[in-house]
């Protein structure tokens, strides 16, 4: 796999969405070279180790300042020379510099359609609006938070029996079709950030691409 594109993924939690990049690396010619947690033991990372993928976990509760903890990230993500970065479930804001250091590589999975409920509990928002659709939303992390241009989104329809964790369910289907489909983009060169915005095989994407 040495012509495959080098991806970090980081994640908080179970790690269902890494499952699914995982078990598309080969189709997506990309090699997840580390997988770093910034909660131990959380099942995504032993998703990863069944892989034979290395783990590394950098608790946050142990540093004394989102600062401190965002420049060993830095390194750490760093150490592992990525051409990509992906948080799949990480659930931590990071800081500016952290964002800046690798504004154009790294790509965030966000349970809702952006630019409607940035931040938490986005499927209890959802209900409580009354809305009649939802979804998840792929963007390049930029300083803004769950703000960076919008790459490409998926939907369905609320219904009246949906709870959260219904849609919490029905999303994460969506998120493991979604995310892989936009880090094979990324991974084939055919994504590029530039002045953030977004294109896709050298157009400018004026608004985010629906994945059925
Ligand atoms: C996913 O639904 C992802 O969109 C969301 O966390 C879930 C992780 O599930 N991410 C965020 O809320 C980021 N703000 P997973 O651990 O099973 O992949």
């Amino acid at each position: 796999m040495s012509n495959a594109c080098r991806v970090v993924v980081l994640i908080s939690g179970n790690g269902s969405n890494l499952q699914a990049i995982i078990d598309r690396q080969a189709e997506l010619s990309i090699e997840i070279v580390g997988v770093i947690s910034n909660r131990p033991d959380v099942y995504g990372l032993e998703r990863a180790q069944q892989a034979n993928i290395n783990t590394k976990v950098l608790d946050h509760t142990t540093f004394e300042s989102r600062e401190l903890f965002d420049n060993e990230l830095s390194e750490l993500i760093e150490s592992y020379q990525p051409e990509l970065v992906v948080l799949a479930g990480y659930m931590r804001i990071m800081t500016q510099e952290l964002v800046k250091h690798f504004e154009g590589k790294m790509l965030n999975i966000h349970p809702s359609i952006l630019p409607k409920y940035p931040g938490l509990n986005t499927h209890r928002r959802a209900i409580e609006a009354g809305d009649s659709e939802h979804g998840s939303s792929v963007h390049f992390v930029t300083e803004v938070l769950d703000g960076g241009p919008i790459i490409a989104q998926a939907k369905l329809n609320i219904t009246e029996n949906d709870t959260e964790q219904s849609l919490a369910d029905r999303i994460k289907q969506l998120e493991h079709t979604l995310f892989p489909k936009v880090i094979g983009w990324f991974a084939a060169s055919r994504l590029e950030f530039k002045q953030n915005q977004t294109y896709l095989d050298g157009k400018l994407l004026s608004s985010p691409l629906l994945i059925e």
